[in-house]
């Protein structure tokens, strides 16, 4: 499988003191790779690092980080502008930071498709009726329509899903995109993620700290602690034979009936902390 991604001994900081340090991992085509760790461990600072959204405080201050031949962290705004999206698409914890709650859902379509060229706003409305269609919303034109603020938060996140991959990205990132959602709605994202990778092969890279979900969704697992990675391979391998002491401890976390089973539940690794 064709490489999408890859970090090479990354360092980042934020004014200085060092928030993530020699992390490298590399993400192939249809590849769900899962970033798990406690909150303040950098699997943010990961994401928004290969996005050009570190603010002012945060520079990568060591390696690289490549997507098709280009250094992420050097690019210029206009190259990012173009692939921010249309290559590498995001989703955020909260769907809120995706939509403007008192704008229409199809408005909001309408303008992130434009900018990324697609003007016939006729077409663009057929297509992202289509796709919420095959993404399992039986009235799509309804949620066309609608202003996010009108939805529950777990159906603006599926919209969200579903609107990120309009532009058909090669890679998503999602930074725990289900954590803000009660069990059954976690399990319908986590769906709707799998399908974007069956239809279009789009790789995912998936923060969280729920190991229900890396369990359900990832190929492979990354395990990160004070911004350092500890664990890194197989998801399989790993949950079923932590090497590292750290996993085993966030892994031992984890109430026993939930690792037997394939759930999605609150089986969070944050209980290890
Ligand atoms: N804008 C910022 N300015 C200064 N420190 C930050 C900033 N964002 C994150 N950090 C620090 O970087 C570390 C990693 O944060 P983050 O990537 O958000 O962790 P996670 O997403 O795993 O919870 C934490 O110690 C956090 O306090
Ligand atoms: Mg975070």
């Amino acid at each position: 499988m064709a490489e999408i991604i890859r970090y090479e001994q990354v360092d980042i900081h934020y004014n200085g003191a060092l928030a993530v340090h020699d992390v490298s991992f590399s993400v192939a085509e249809g590849e769900i790779l899962g970033i798990v760790g406690e909150s303040g461990s950098g699997k943010s600072t990961l994401l928004k690092a290969a996005m050009g959204m570190l603010g002012r405080e945060g520079l990568v201050t060591r390696g690289d980080i490549y997507y098709k031949g280009l250094d992420l962290p050097d690019i210029s705004d206009k190259e990012r502008q173009k692939i921010s999206g249309a290559e590498i698409g995001m989703i955020f914890q909260q769907a809120g930071s995706s939509f403007c709650p008192i704008r229409r859902i199809g408005t909001q379509i309408k303008e992130m498709m434009a900018a990324h060229g697609y003007t016939d706003a006729r077409a663009v409305e057929i297509e992202a009726c289509e796709l919420l269609h095959k993404f399992g919303f039986a009235e799509p034109k309804r949620i066309w329509a609608s202003y996010p603020f009108e939805l529950s938060g777990g159906m603006q996140q599926r919209v969200a899903v579903a609107a990120a991959m309009l532009l058909k990205p090669k890679i998503l990132l999602a930074d725990e995109p289900t954590s803000a959602l009660d069990v059954t709605v976690q399990k319908q994202v986590i769906e709707e993620m799998l399908l974007a990778r069956e239809l279009f092969g789009t790789a995912i890279i998936l923060v969280t700290h729920n190991i229900g979900v890396i369990r359900a969704m990832a190929d492979t697992m990354l395990v990160l602690h004070q911004g350092k990675v500890m664990e890194y391979g197989k998801a399989k391998e790993i949950l079923n034979n932590p090497q590292s002491p750290y996993t085993q401890k966030l892994l031992a976390a984890v109430p026993r009936l939930r690792r037997s089973a394939l759930t999605y539940g609150q089986d969070s690794a944050s209980q290890a902390s």
